[in-house]
């Protein structure tokens, strides 16, 4: 893969709406490292996977429309990375069934998610797989997909789907290893211990599923009134504060610049009142908002434009990259041009055609004899002298299946048909046998 750069890719389940926690541990990081020169990223809507769990269509609709507007209001340039929606590229599902057809069951079996489903229903006392869909089980293909489509080198991923990115490989080695070639780069997880999670209104990791969180674009009133109801203790104005373990103070820090951060601590040792640290908070959380706030309103208000945005992304990467790929793999597994049919079996143009395995063939003559043959396909390339048994024509058999061909007298080269053949055929023959073994 000469010098090309390195591919960086990031899927976005489509699902919810943005909270502040993901623009600090997941947007802002991604966005900053998307303007590297070095790289080449790729930026998804997941909406595929989006329907494992969400199935109410007007939802799936609007919350791929609210990440989109999200992502582009935050600063992704559609101009310099590869911005696209999932389904827009459809070699993905066909790389799916392929790679469904390699991926062993009982790997998947082992994914966190349907294992975890699976342990639910047996601690309900319910049947193992009650309440599971196939697309929970094959979550992981399809992520396989996203990822080995454009032969990625690096995903950044949190610290749960580093299992994912090891069944990629996994599915990427075994095509490759049947296929007998490395069509897929085996792509590496890239987990970010420094990405700051951000605690939730009520002092809890700031999620979806506890329904703590801040929306990254709630109206400027609303953010106000939601950090004003962020979780403190019950110091009074005057009493010194303890930063470690503040939500409040952590939320600053992380739009805060070191100065600000720093000064902050110290009104906090001063005793500032609650209710004016969260109005600091909100300040700093809104001088880095606001303005994105901004763009995502406008964004939001012209849903045509967003729609033109991601499909020229994925009409430009189609085209480069995904339909040659996959052309080249509907090659290798044997979805072929019929008319480029050979008429012998052969195991195609880009494989070198091997040579049959040789056998040896017994039999008996008129003569009352024993004698064998060793055949290469249907050409002869020796035959053996008459023994008076079958068993000391076996024991030649087994002497040359070794590899032996030393001893000329007991048999004759076929006609044409070298020595140094005859030895490459039987090289060919030992080969096989310990394939096999
Ligand atoms: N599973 C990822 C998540 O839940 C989303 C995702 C789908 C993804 N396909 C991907 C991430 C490919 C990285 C690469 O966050």
């Amino acid at each position: 893969m000469d010098n090309r750069k390195t591919r960086i890719l990031t899927g976005i389940t489509t699902s919810g709406t943005p909270h502040l926690g993901n623009y600090v541990g997941a947007i802002r990081p991604a966005i900053a490292a998307s303007r590297a020169d070095n790289a080449e990223s790729f930026y998804f809507l997941a909406d595929l996977h989006s329907l494992i769990k969400a199935q109410d269509p007007a939802r799936t609709q609007r919350s791929t429309l609210e990440i989109a507007a999200s992502w582009l209001a935050c600063g992704l340039d559609p101009e310099r990375v590869w911005f696209y929606r999932q389904s827009d590229i459809p070699e993905i599902s066909e790389l799916t069934w392929f790679l469904t057809c390699v991926a062993g069951k009982g790997i998947l079996n082992r994914a966190h998610a349907y294992k975890a489903a699976v342990d639910k229903n047996r601690a309900e006392g319910e049947d193992d797989d009650a309440g599971v869909t196939a697309g929970l089980f094959m979550y992981p293909v399809l992520m396989g997909a996203d990822i080995l489509i454009f032969n990625a080198d690096q995903v950044p991923v949190g610290r749960d789907q580093i299992q994912h990115i090891e069944m990629a490989r996994d599915f990427g080695q075994r095509f490759n290893h049947i296929y007998g070639r490395e069509y897929f780069t085996l792509p590496e997880a890239l987990v970010d211990e420094e990405v700051a999670t951000l605690s939730g209104l009520d002092g809890r990791k700031m999620s979806k599923s506890y329904n703590n969180t801040i929306p990254l674009f709630a109206p400027r009133e609303q953010l106000k009134k939601l950090v004003f109801s962020m979780l403190t203790d019950s110091r009074a104005p005057g009493e010194p504060k303890e930063t470690e373990g503040s939500p409040l103070f952590q939320l600053y820090k992380v739009f805060a610049s070191a100065e600000e951060t720093a000064a902050f601590a110290r009104a906090y040792a001063d005793g500032i009142g609650w209710g004016d640290a969260k109005q600091q908070v909100f300040e700093i959380v809104d001088r880095e908002i606001a303005p994105l706030r901004e763009r995502y309103e406008a964004l939001m208000a012209r849903p045509q434009d967003i729609e033109v945005i991601l499909r020229d992304g994925a009409k430009r990467l189609r085209e480069r990259y995904a339909m040659p790929f996959i052309a080249e793999l509907r090659e290798a597994v044997g979805l072929r041009d019929l008319s480029s049919a050979s008429t012998i079996a052969d195991s195609g143009e880009d494989a070198p055609v091997e040579a049959p395995v040789p056998t040896f063939k017994q039999y008996r003559e008129a003569d009352g004899k024993f004698y064998f043959k060793l055949m290469q396909g249907d050409r002869l390339l020796l035959t053996s002298i008459g023994f008076d048994s079958p068993r000391d024509a076996g024991r030649r058999v087994a002497a040359m299946k070794e590899g032996a061909l030393e001893g000329n007298e007991d048999f004759r080269l076929a006609d044409g048909v070298s020595s140094d053949e005859v030895n490459a055929a039987l090289a060919r023959f030992v080969a096989a046998q310990l394939e096999q073994n």
